[in-house]
C-alpha cells in the first residue's frame, strides 16, 4: 500500500498501524486494506479518464462502495447480491452497470427495480428479455463486443480473443445483427460499445488496438443506421504488480495511449470522439491490500526446501492455485535475519495450497511469527471460500492510525446458520 513503511525494528506500518497490533487486535488471518491508497487510485484514473467505473467483483462491501461513490466512479455490478451492496451504500443507481454473460430473472428484476444507468448486453438471446422488463423511460444499454484481440495474459481470464463465452463477435456479424435488434427496441437506448479484453494486462498496445476495432464499428453502425452511439467502454484488466519488477499498466500511462488511440481513429473515421469509460478493479484495489498470517509450523523437506505454513491459504488466496499467480511474503514484528529460501504455504489438504514459492525470508524463522503477503486487494476476500469449513478473515480498513472493521471474521455460527438438513 501507498502509505506502507517499516520501522527500525521491522514493524509493517499501514496507514498508521502497525501490523502486529492488527494481528493482535483482530486476529489471523488478516485482510488490510489502505484507504488512502484506495482513494489515490480511484483519483489517479478519474485524473487520466472522464469515466471510471470501478468493476465491484474485485473487492466489494459497504464501506468499499462508498469510498468508490464519494470519489465520483460508476460501480460496475454482475449480480444482485453486488446490487444488494451498492444499494446498502445507497450508491447512485444512475452510475451503477450491470454486466453478465448469464444475467438471471433476479438479477435483471434488481436492477430495473433499481434503476441502474447501463446495462451491458452481452449476447442477442438478452435483448427481447430487457425490453420486456423496461418499463419506464428506455433503458440504456451498451453492446458487448468482441474485438478479437488476444490480451496476453492467462488463459482462465482472457476475453477479448473470439473464441470465449463474453460478448458479441464483430467478425461473424453477430454484433452486427445485435445492433440492429437493439435499434428495433422502443424501450431500450443503444448508449454505446463495451469490451473487456482480460484481466492482468500489461501491454497498453492491445488496448489501442481494441479501441480501432471499437471505432470501425461505430462507423459501420453510423453508415447501416445513420446513428453514432456515444460511449465507448473499453473494460479493465490494467495490470498490477504483485512483486517488485512485475510489469504493470499504470493509468496515466494507458490512458495517453487510449485516448490517442481513440482520437486517431475517429479522426480517420470522420465521428465525433464518443465518451471513454474505463472498468478497472483490480487496479483500484489490489495493491492497497495486505494480508496478514500467522506462521504454524517451519520444516525442510527431503529435498531441502522449506517449508512454512501459515494459518490460512487457497481459502482467502485462490489465485495461485488458479492462476499460477506469484507472490512475495514479508517478516512483520522484528526485525529479518540472514535470509533463504522459504516457500510460503496454506493450512488446506492440497500440495498446490501455496502462498509464495521461494521467498527469501529468515532463517530462524519460527512458529508464532507474523508474514504479510501483500497485493492482496483485489479477488482474494471476494473469492474466499469456507473449503475445510475455515472461516472467511475479516476485512480491516486501516487510515490515520485508526483501524475499522469493514466486513468481520466469520464464526462457526455463521457456518452451520445455512446447514439446516
Ligand atoms: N469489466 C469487466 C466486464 C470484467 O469482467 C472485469 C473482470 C473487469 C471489468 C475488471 O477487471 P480488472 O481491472 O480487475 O482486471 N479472478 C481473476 C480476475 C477475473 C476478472 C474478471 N473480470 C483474478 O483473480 O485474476
Amino acid at each position: 500500500p501507498r502509505t506502507a513503511r517499516v520501522t527500525g525494528g521491522g514493524e509493517i506500518v499501514v496507514g498508521g498501524v502497525g501490523l502486529s497490533a492488527l494481528a493482535a487486535r483482530f486476529g489471523t488471518p488478516l485482510h488490510v486494506l489502505d484507504e488512502t491508497d484506495v482513494r489515490e487510485r480511484c483519483r489517479a484514473f478519474r485524473a487520466a479518464f472522464s469515466e471510471v467505473v470501478y468493476a465491484g467483483k474485485a473487492f466489494l462491501s459497504r464501506g468499499m462502495a462508498r469510498w468508490v461513490r464519494d470519489e465520483g466512479l460508476g460501480l460496475d455490478v454482475c449480480s444482485a447480491g453486488e446490487l444488494a451492496v451498492a444499494r446498502a451504500a445507497s450508491f447512485p443507481a444512475e452510475r451503477v452497470v450491470l454486466h453478465g454473460n448469464g444475467k438471471t430473472p433476479d438479477d435483471l428484476r434488481a436492477a430495473f427495480a433499481y434503476g441502474v444507468g447501463r446495462i451491458v448486453v452481452d449476447g442477442a438471446g438478452e435483448i427481447s428479455r430487457l425490453s420486456v422488463l423496461a418499463t419506464g423511460a428506455p433503458q440504456k444499454v451498451l453492446l458487448r463486443v468482441i474485438p478479437g484481440i488476444d490480451p496476453g495474459t492467462h488463459p482462465a481470464i482472457s476475453t477479448g480473443a473470439e473464441d470465449q463465452q463474453f460478448g458479441v463477435s464483430i467478425a461473424s456479424g453477430a454484433a452486427a445483427e445485435a445492433v440492429r435488434r437493439i435499434l428495433g427496441q422502443r424501450r431500450l437506448q443503444l448508449a454505446g460499445l463495451h469490451c473487456h479484453l482480460g484481466s492482468q494486462i500489461a501491454d497498453p498496445a492491445r488496448y489501442e488496438r481494441a479501441v480501432a476495432v471499437l471505432v470501425g464499428f461505430l462507423a459501420r453502425i453510423r453508415d447501416e443506421h445513420g446513428v453514432v452511439p456515444p460511449e465507448l467502454d473499453v473494460g479493465g484488466g490494467f495490470a498490477v504488480a504483485a512483486r517488485p519488477g512485475d510489469p504493470v499498466c499504470a493509468p496515466s500511462d494507458v490512458a495517453g495511449r487510449i485516448t490517442g488511440a481513440l482520437a486517431a481513429a475517429c479522426a480517420a473515421h470522420r465521428l465525433p470522439v464518443p465518451r471513454l469509460a474505463v472498468e478497472p478493479g483490480r487496479a483500484i484495489v489490489a495493491r492497497a491490500g495486505v494480508t496478514v498470517y500467522r506462521v504454524l509450523g517451519v520444516k525442510r523437506s527431503a529435498g531441502g526446501r522449506v517449508f512454512a505454513t501459515v494459518d490460512g491459504g487457497m481459502s482467502d488466496n485462490p489465485r495461485t492455485a488458479l492462476y499460477g499467480a506469484r507472490y512475495t511474503a514479508l517478516l512483520t514484528g522484528r526485525p529479518s535475519t540472514a535470509e533463504r529460501p522459504v516457500t510460503v504455504v496454506g493450512r488446506h489438504c492440497e500440495a498446490g495450497d501455496v502462498v509464495a514459492r521461494d521467498v527469501p525470508l529468515p532463517a530462524d524463522l519460527r512458529p508464532g511469527d507474523l508474514l504479510a503477503v501483500p497485493c492482496t486487494g483485489a479477488y482474494h476476500h471476494a473469492m474466499a471460500s469456507n473449503y475445510n469449513m475455515t472461516r472467511r478473515p475479516p476485512v480491516v480498513a486501516v487510515r490515520d492510525g485508526a483501524a475499522r472493521v469493514l466486513i468481520r471474521r466469520e464464526t462457526e455460527d455463521d457456518l452451520l446458520r445455512r446447514d439446516v438438513g
